[in-house]
């Protein structure tokens, strides 16, 4: 029987992450799972339903109680909330501005890594977020932290964002909030963003998505033989 793996990525917002997690997934037909979307997917309804975020066991109770789904789309995944889709939704710059304080919630993190480690469990699983390597998948046989400037992050997004018609904060503006993000998911007391000690640091800054899928290609069959 051919072995399916688990191959775990992780970095910073706009790192290319999900890009190349999705190539990686459709290359190895294995499946895609994005982490990042589960905790803004939390957020989202949080908002929508008028919780105070700061009321952490509100929250918690929408972490438990909402059903979190993805399916597979022809250059993207989607993502449903108890059967209603939220794929662009939760996107918008008000979810992207409020996550990290509900992905620094412990027992939000304990039900999120539940159900990434239930969909991760047979293998053959493409896994992105910020603590997959370190906590989520710790014994993933390929794990991968993917970094890159946060000037080039920020000109990532804004185009992603110009290309998908989705409104656009200025180049200055998404660089400033990339890096408070980034200061904020990597000083959280529980399962900070952290390159786990057995995982292959890439820096993307000057390379294109193909370039970086290839040299993780590389890698995955390396585990794989
Ligand atoms: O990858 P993203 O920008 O969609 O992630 C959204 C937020 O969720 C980000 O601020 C960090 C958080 N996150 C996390 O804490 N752990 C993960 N495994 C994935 C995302």
């Amino acid at each position: 029987m051919v072995k399916k793996i688990q191959v775990a990525i992780d970095g910073p917002a706009s790192s290319g992450k999900s890009t190349v997690a999705k190539l990686l997934a459709k290359r190895f037909n294995y499946v895609y799972c994005d982490t990042g979307a589960m905790y803004r997917s939390v957020t989202l309804t949080a908002l929508r339903r008028h919780v105070d975020l700061s009321d952490q066991d509100a929250v918690i109770e929408i972490a438990k109680e909402i059903s979190i789904t993805f399916q597979p789309a022809e250059d993207n995944q989607r993502v449903f909330v108890d059967g209603q889709e939220v794929t662009r939704d939760i996107r918008s710059g008000e979810v992207s501005a409020n996550v990290s304080a509900v992905a620094a919630i412990p027992a939000v993190r304990a039900q999120m890594t539940n159900q990434q480690r239930q969909i991760a469990c047979h293998g053959g699983i493409v896994m992105d977020g910020r603590d997959i390597g370190t906590t989520v998948l710790p014994d993933a046989e390929v794990k991968i932290f993917l970094v890159a400037s946060a000037h080039e992050r920020a000109a990532r997004r804004y185009k992603e964002n110009v290309a998908k018609g989705i409104p656009t904060a200025s180049l200055a503006e998404i660089e400033k909030a990339i890096q408070l993000r980034d200061q904020k998911d990597s000083t959280r007391a529980v399962s900070p963003l952290r390159q786990a000690a057995d995982a292959i640091r890439i820096d993307t800054t000057k390379m294109s998505i193909d370039e970086v899928c290839d040299s993780i290609v590389r890698i995955i069959k390396k585990a794989l033989a």
